[in-house]
């Protein structure tokens, strides 16, 4: 049964993906209530309520659902004990089991595995002696990746081969882990579909994306991608969203290898930096589909799109000796900057860059050298190849 705007929405998590879902809730008309440690977190801008607890604080997260008509999250690393208080005061979309899927990697990519959808080759591990022995079965080079709470390619140690299995689990700080094969990567791709309770189901355009330092740097959407990687992708995501009964957005990010396999990476069941262009591409963004999705309102069009390329801006760009030069970039026709309101560090996401134009290719040059007008030193830094 749709949930009318009037009503508020609980959000567990108050970061950039909050922020900017919370301002697609206010459009509507909704009220917003937010759930973070920092009370001054970017969310907290837009909220009409604001709890300061962590995200393991069962109380607080009962205080949060209270007087909300569906509560939803922006991050993953929430304990299922809190998620089970929000879900016994409001429905939880999507679902605290879903949720508790992606927060362990392993756990994720055994249902991945065990639903049939294609995963790389990787083995898990708990101590050094099964980081070896998955090493011996892997070959090659691995990265090993906590099971909980990375991001950002944090809670990762690359090892070439079985002499450095060892050294790259107790870097990662010896915790249950999987090991992965290093694929040769031809494109990263990732995928949004959203679904609301009554069943129906869209899915955004394809987005092609650019990692450095496991950072997400840019993206383009549509993507373009030859043949039918891009259809593919697309189908065994909106199976999924399917198989789970989801229940609000869904992300599948996906590995493309010159080898021609495509590859589930990982899930994300929430908004996703790599559907942020969709705010200029799309005739709906992923943060109104996220809310549409919640309230089982019927979804917005996704298509057609116009073309739109992304540029993250970390803090260090603030940290630099002379301050980017944001009305250098904004004086390109067809750009736009959006920030979140964030303390600037090094390697932390402080906000984006948008660039539209008639191709993906052209969306891509523009935003490269919207990059450059900002910073020339950091457009020199972006992935060779885009
Ligand atoms: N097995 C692999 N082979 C090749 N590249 C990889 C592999 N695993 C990860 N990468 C690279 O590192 C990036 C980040 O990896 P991953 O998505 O596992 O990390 P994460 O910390 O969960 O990132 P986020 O949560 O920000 O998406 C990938 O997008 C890709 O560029
Ligand atoms: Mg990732």
């Amino acid at each position: 049964m749709a949930i009318l705007p009037g009503a508020t929405i609980g959000f567990l998590g108050g970061g950039q993906l909050g922020r900017m879902a919370a301002m697609a809730a206010r459009s509507l008309g909704y009220g917003v209530a937010v759930l973070d440690p920092d009370p001054r977190c970017p969310a907290a801008a837009i909220a009409d309520r604001c709890v300061a607890a962590s995200f393991d604080d069962e109380a607080a997260a009962d205080e949060l659902a209270r007087g909300c008509a569906v509560v939803t999250y922006e991050i993953e690393r929430i304990a299922p004990a809190a998620l089970a208080r929000a879900a016994a005061r409001a429905p939880l979309r999507p679902s605290p089991r879903l949720l508790e899927l992606v927060q362990d990697r392993a756990r994720q990519k055994r249902w991945l595995r065990e639903q049939g959808f294609p995963v790389g080759p990787y083995a898990e591990a708990r101590s050094p002696a099964e980081a070896l022995a998955a090493a011996l079965s892997l070959g090659g080079s691995l990265r090993f990746k906590a099971c909980q709470g990375g991001y950002d390619g944090r809670g990762q140690a690359r090892a070439e081969g079985e002499a450095e299995a060892a050294r790259a689990f107790g870097e990662i700080g010896g915790v249950p882990c999987v090991a992965e094969r290093e694929l040769d990567l031809a494109a990263e791709l990732s995928v949004l579909v959203a679904r609301r309770p009554a069943g129906e189901t869209r899915l955004f355009p394809v987005a092609r994306n650019w990692h450095e330092h496991g950072i997400l740097r840019v993206s383009v959407l549509p993507g373009e991608l030859p043949g039918d990687v891009a259809e593919r992708a697309r189908s065994i995501a909106r199976a999924m969203a399917e198989r789970l009964g989801l229940e609000g957005l869904l992300a599948v990010e996906f590995f493309w290898t010159k080898g021609g396999e495509l590859f589930v990476n990982e899930l994300a069941p929430r908004p996703h930096n790599t559907f942020h262009a969709t705010e200029a591409a799309c005739p709906t963004s992923q943060f109104e589909q996220l809310v549409r999705a919640i309230c089982d309102l019927p979804l917005g069009a996704t298509e057609p799109a116009r073309p739109t390329a992304l540029v993250n801006l970390l803090g260090d760009l603030w940290l630099a000796a002379s301050p980017p030069d944001l009305p250098g970039a904004l004086e390109l026709p067809g750009v736009r900057l959006h920030l979140y309101g964030k303390e600037p560090r090094r390697g932390r996401k402080i906000g984006h860059l948008l660039a539209e134009a008639e191709t993906s290719a052209a969306a891509l040059e523009l935003v490269r050298e919207a990059a450059a007008r900002l910073s020339p030193a950091m457009a020199a830094e972006l992935p060779p190849g885009l």
